[in-house]
Order: C-alpha cells, then sequence, then structure tokens
C-alpha cells in the first residue's frame, strides 16, 4: 500500500448513482488504489471491507425509515441524505485522517455540489462525478449560467434548443425539469446546481466513453455489479430456452412507476407484439397486472421483480431492450450491443432517448400522445421495427459498433482506461 493512495467516494443513495461510483472503486481497486465507499443507508450496518480489502464500506444512517420507498416523499429523503452526511461525513473525515493511508480526495456525487467546500476544508481534493451524461451536464450548465432559459411549460411548446455540437432538441428531448421548470422545482435547482462551482472542482469524473460524446472527459466501465439479490437463475434459464435475437427485455430502472393505465397499455402492447418478453416489474407493482393477463401469456412472458441486467443483456437471447433510458441502463444496452426501445420517463432520459435515436442510431423513442400516455400500436410498432430485418438490421450493426468501442475504450490503453490512469497518478 503506498501512502496517500486513498480516496473517499460518496453517492447519493439510489441504484443509478450508487452502481457507476461503486464501478468506480472496483477500477481504481484494480489499478491499486484504495477507496473508501460511504454509503447513506436505511439500515446502516457495521462498516466491512469488499475486494480484497480495497474498499472500505462505511455505511452511514439515512435518518428514513427502514425499508420506505424514497419517491413517497423525494424532496423528504434528499433532506434527510443532506442532514445525514452533513453530521457525519466532517467526523469520518476527521478520523481518516489519521489512518497509516490517510485519504487524500473526496469523489463526491455532482448533485452534492457543497461537498467540494468540506473536501477542501479538510485539505482534500474534490472530484465531482457526474453520473447523468456529460450532453446533459452542458445542458444544465447553460440553465445554470442562463444561456438557456428554461420554458415553463412542456406542451404546446415548439421551441427548438440549440447547444454547441448537438442537434436540435426539442422541448420533448430535454431532461425533464427543463421542460416543466414547475414540476419538481427541488430537483430542478439540483441538478442544475450541480454545475455551479464547477470553475473551482479540482476533478470532475463522467460515466461516459470518449467516442460516445465527443470532447468527453473521463469515465468508468459500467459491469457487473447490482445492490439487489437478483433471480439470476430463474431469468437465465428462462433466457436459455428462447431463440438467439428473439426476447424483449423490458426495464425501467430503480426509480420509475408507471401509472396503472399504462402498465396495462404495455402489457397489452407486448401481447400483441407476439415476441417472448422478461419483464422487471417491482413487487409493490405487480397488482396492476391482473393474474388473467399473466396465465393468458404463459410461456410467452416472465415477470421477475429484479434481473441481473447485464447478464441479461449479454444474452444472445435478448433482441431488445425497452427502457426508461436511465444513463446506467443505456449505457449498459449500448457497451452490450443491444438495439433499444427508448420509453422515457423523467430527468435526464427524454435526452438519453434521443441520441440513442437520432445519434447513436440504435433504436426507437416511443411516440407518446400529448399527456405523455404511450398507446398500445405504439409499443407493437417499435417492437417491430426493432425486432424486424429492415430497420433493426441497421441498429443491430449500429449496436456492435458501440459494442466495440465500449470495449476498445475500456481495455487497456483505451481512452478510458487512460483517465482513469490519470486519476490514478494524482495520487502517487
Ligand atoms: C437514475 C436516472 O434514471 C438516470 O437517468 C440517471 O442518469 C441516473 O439515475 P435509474 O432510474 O435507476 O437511475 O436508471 P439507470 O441509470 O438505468 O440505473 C439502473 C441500474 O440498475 C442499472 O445499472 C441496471 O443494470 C440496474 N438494474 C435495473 C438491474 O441490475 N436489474 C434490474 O432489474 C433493473
Amino acid at each position: 500500500m503506498i501512502h496517500g493512495s486513498h480516496v473517499i467516494v460518496l453517492p447519493f443513495p439510489v441504484q443509478g448513482h450508487l452502481t457507476p461510483m461503486f464501478q468506480f472503486c472496483k477500477r481504481l481497486a484494480s489499478k491499486g488504489l484504495t477507496s473508501t465507499l460511504v454509503l447513506v443507508s436505511d439500515k446502516p450496518s457495521p462498516p466491512y471491507k469488499t475486494e480484497n480489502d480495497s474498499i472500505s464500506v462505511f455505511p452511514i444512517p439515512s435518518g428514513s425509515q427502514e425499508g420506505k420507498d424514497p419517491l413517497q416523499d423525494l424532496d423528504d429523503y434528499i433532506d434527510r441524505v443532506y442532514t445525514s452526511i452533513k453530521n457525519h461525513l466532517p467526523e469520518l473525515i476527521q478520523d481518516m485522517k489519521l489512518l497509516e493511508n490517510p485519504p487524500r480526495a473526496l469523489v463526491y456525487d455532482s448533485t452534492l455540489p457543497w461537498l467540494l467546500d468540506v473536501a477542501h476544508d479538510h485539505g482534500l481534493r474534490g472530484a465531482a462525478f457526474f453520473t447523468q451524461p456529460w450532453l446533459v451536464s452542458v445542458i444544465y450548465y447553460h440553465a445554470h449560467k442562463g444561456s438557456f432559459s428554461v420554458p415553463s411549460s412542456k406542451h404546446g411548446h415548439s421551441t427548438l434548443a440549440s447547444f454547441p455540437a448537438f442537434p436540435m432538441l426539442s422541448a420533448n428531448d430535454l431532461p425533464s425539469y427543463l421542460c416543466e421548470s414547475s414540476s419538481y422545482p427541488k430537483i430542478l435547482r439540483i441538478v442544475t446546481e450541480q454545475l455551479s462551482n464547477i470553475d473551482r472542482v479540482d476533478i470532475l469524473v463522467c460515466n461516459t466513453f470518449d467516442n460516445l460524446e465527443e470532447k468527453r472527459l473521463s469515465e468508468d466501465k459500467n459491469y457487473g455489479f447490482s445492490l439487489f439479490t437478483a433471480k439470476s437463475a430463474e431469468c437465465m434459464e428462462w433466457l436459455n430456452s428462447k431463440q438467439p435475437n428473439s426476447v424483449v427485455y423490458v426495464s425501467f430502472g430503480s426509480l420509475v412507476i408507471l401509472k396503472d393505465d399504462q402498465m396495462m397499455e404495455l402489457a397489452e402492447g407486448l401481447k400483441q407484439s407476439g415476441c417472448f418478453f422478461l419483464w422487471v416489474v417491482r413487487e409493490t407493482e405487480m397488482n396492476k397486472i391482473p393474474i388473467s393477463y399473466v396465465e393468458e401469456i404463459g410461456e410467452k412472458g416472465l415477470f421477475v421483480s429484479w434481473s441481473p441486467q447485464l447478464e441479461v443483456l449479454a444474452h444472445e437471447s435478448v433482441g431488445c431492450f425497452l427502457t426508461h433510458c436511465g444513463w446506467n441502463s443505456t449505457l449498459e444496452g449500448l457497451s452490450l450491443g443491444v438495439p433499444m426501445i427508448g420509453m422515457p420517463h423523467w430527468t435526464d432520459q427524454p435526452t438519453n432517448a434521443k441520441f440513442m435515436e437520432d445519434v447513436w442510431k440504435v433504436g426507437v423513442r416511443v411516440k407518446a400522445e400529448a399527456d405523455g400516455f404511450v398507446r398500445r400500436d405504439e409499443i407493437v410498432r417499435c417492437v417491430g421495427e426493432v425486432m424486424g430485418e429492415e430497420k433493426g438490421k441497421e441498429m443491430r450493426r449500429n449496436a456492435e459498433k458501440w459494442k466495440v468501442l465500449a470495449l476498445e475504450a475500456v481495455s487497456e490503453g483505451g481512452s478510458s482506461d487512460k483517465s482513469i490512469d490519470e486519476f490514478v497518478s494524482m495520487f502517487y
């Protein structure tokens, strides 16, 4: 162990942020850097070590009731997370400074920009980790600077937005909070303030790779981790029994809840498409699907409450990924060469869907009605296109191209690998 080769990593505690930041720790570990992952948790356990002791996980209490869904009151959850970090982190840093190998930097979730000052106050470097695509950060930057003004309503707003090096974006393609400024005022403030002190940040880390978003910063490969217990065996066994490219994998990440009627419409669309499907539905939402539907579908569909997504996407039977276009899911689909159907819900997802369809050309985005509802016919159309011969073939070819480029980026000497080396070299 080399003195000073230690960093603290602090994600915002939701799956889409935990996954890439934990992967980042694993990547650092593979290069000999030790990290302490501070985990805000509803159920804090004693600290423990993983990855051959290279990663120390240090849980701190969120102050939330165990098992309570953060989505029930997101504002309250955010407040609790902030309070917990403010109460526990300074003391934790002080304690760690007494270690034989004290930390040299705080890698913090970019949605917690005030942690830069906490880092500096304790003599640490501040590294902001962006879990969203860099292009979305650019949009938030302009919104923060005031060089892009946020329309107050999405509907009827036809203005196209132009950002440097971007295709023209319509209101539908912008991150959701930027279309409907009043929909989630607190989150709008948080996402734009991510960039508020960017000029003072010591290191920027972004979960992407150079070829995907030109003129990018740095990245980490996003493979192989789930904090939940997956029903791997069941999913994989079912997939093994299917023909190559015959299954639509459906998942909306950890934070999207579909309304009851949308859920049923999607179910009907999948049925009408005639394809096999593997659908991740949380246990709390399974009551939206009638048992008669599940019986009728039979072998054509499998419902699971959580899947080993990376293994599923890598399986040859999966021919299409119907996704909410969360950034991790989008990167995973691209890196594993799976064409996608984008059904974005909120945050950066509309913008990710725009790029997925029109820039990277690896899938289609569903066309929603004015009120956001997606009809079954539209699902049938999209599944037909992506799974079909004509356009589907082209999308599969493009997806394959991105798979190769993603692999190149993270392989030894690739652009992302070099970025990680650059990061690591700052601490040796
Ligand atoms: C959120 C936002 O939606 C996303 O746009 C933002 O960029 C990051 O935070 P989330 O909605 O959870 O994340 O989606 P996503 O970014 O796709 O992350 C979900 C992660 O959970 C993925 O890594 C995925 O592989 C994993 N997952 C999901 C599973 O392993 N199994 C599942 O069944 C579902």
